[in-house]
């Protein structure tokens, strides 16, 4: 990849059309920009006032390595470690899921059905802790739990409290075990996002997605695509405070199927909600 000069402008326009050849250009273009505002904070306005915008040697070696990684079929997030949701800059690697835009409208739901008075929180499967940094972040006054059977997204979430300084109980725990029950603590408020694309569904998705992130929190089995909701309602039955909130993210397809989990574990008030590409994305009960 040799660049032919140091002028920002050219500089861009050469990756983007190689980042081009991976993704769409206009998407190679804002992840162009995206690398060139994370490394040296130069955006296309710096550029505007300034054409005659220059890289030294070494920022040019930088860039250049960003875009190898993004010719890898990296993620842009994996690559800059950082990752937007909520107003809030997150750190991202490849022990976590990237927080997904849907799952803000999940964060953005809970948030707006929040009650005055302070509530128990807990996300089962807290990947980067997205939501429940969010969440305490705009309600300090609630108390936020967070479990995973990842150890290292766990790390990543705990990092991600620490430097938005919020205070939040984090701890390990397979969901799917016997012994998950005993390590959930009462709550009034639980989400999740869980596994919840088909093995099946793999041909569909994005190869940078297939190569980077973890399968474990993108994939069930096919013959079994509703056991995270079943065993987590299951908990939320016992450890849901009376009227206590379930919010659940899904796979498109088993909006109905989720909510008739809910049904058969008595929950009322239960709906399925879409997102903004108007799928069903999110199924709410509320426990008796
Ligand atoms: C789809 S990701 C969601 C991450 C994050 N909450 C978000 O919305 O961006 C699912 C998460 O569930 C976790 N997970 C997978 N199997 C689990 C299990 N048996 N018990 C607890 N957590 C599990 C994964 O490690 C992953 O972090």
């Amino acid at each position: 990849m040799k660049i032919p000069s140091n002028n920002v402008g050219t500089v861009v326009k050469h990756y983007s059309d190689q980042i081009g050849s991976l993704y769409p250009q206009k998407e190679a273009n804002a992840i162009i920009w995206l690398l060139m505002d994370d490394l040296f904070e130069i955006n296309r306005f710096a550029l505007a006032s300034n054409p005659d915008l220059r890289l030294s040697e070494s920022e040019l070696l930088l860039i250049h390595k960003a875009c190898k990684k993004i010719l890898q079929n990296i993620p842009v997030q994996y690559v800059t470690g950082k990752s937007e949701f909520f107003g809030l800059q997150f750190k991202v690697n490849e022990s976590v899921l990237i927080p997904r835009p849907e799952t803000e409208q999940l964060a953005q739901i809970i948030f707006k059905e929040l009650p005055l008075q302070p509530v128990r929180i807990l996300d089962i499967g807290v990947g980067s802790g997205a939501i429940v940094v969010s969440l305490k972040k705009n309600r300090p006054d609630c108390i936020l739990y967070g479990c995973d059977i990842s150890s290292t997204a766990l790390e990543t979430a705990r990092e991600n409290a620490r430097i938005h300084e919020t205070d939040i109980h984090f701890f390990e725990c397979d969901i799917l075990s016997n012994a998950a029950v005993k390590l959930i603590p009462d709550v009034d408020v639980i989400v999740s996002n869980p596994p919840y694309v088909c093995q099946s569904e793999k041909a569909l998705m994005r190869s940078n997605v297939l190569q980077n992130e973890p399968h474990d929190a993108l994939f069930v089995p096919d013959d079994n695509p509703l056991l995270f909701y079943k065993t987590i309602t299951g908990v939320a039955s016992e450890r849901l405070s009376s009227e206590g909130k379930l919010f659940f993210e899904i796979n498109e397809r088993f909006g109905e199927e989720v909510a008739g989990v809910l049904q058969k574990y008595s929950f009322t008030n239960i709906s399925i909600l879409k997102d903004f590409n108007d799928k069903d994305r999110f199924v709410k009960g509320e426990k008796e």
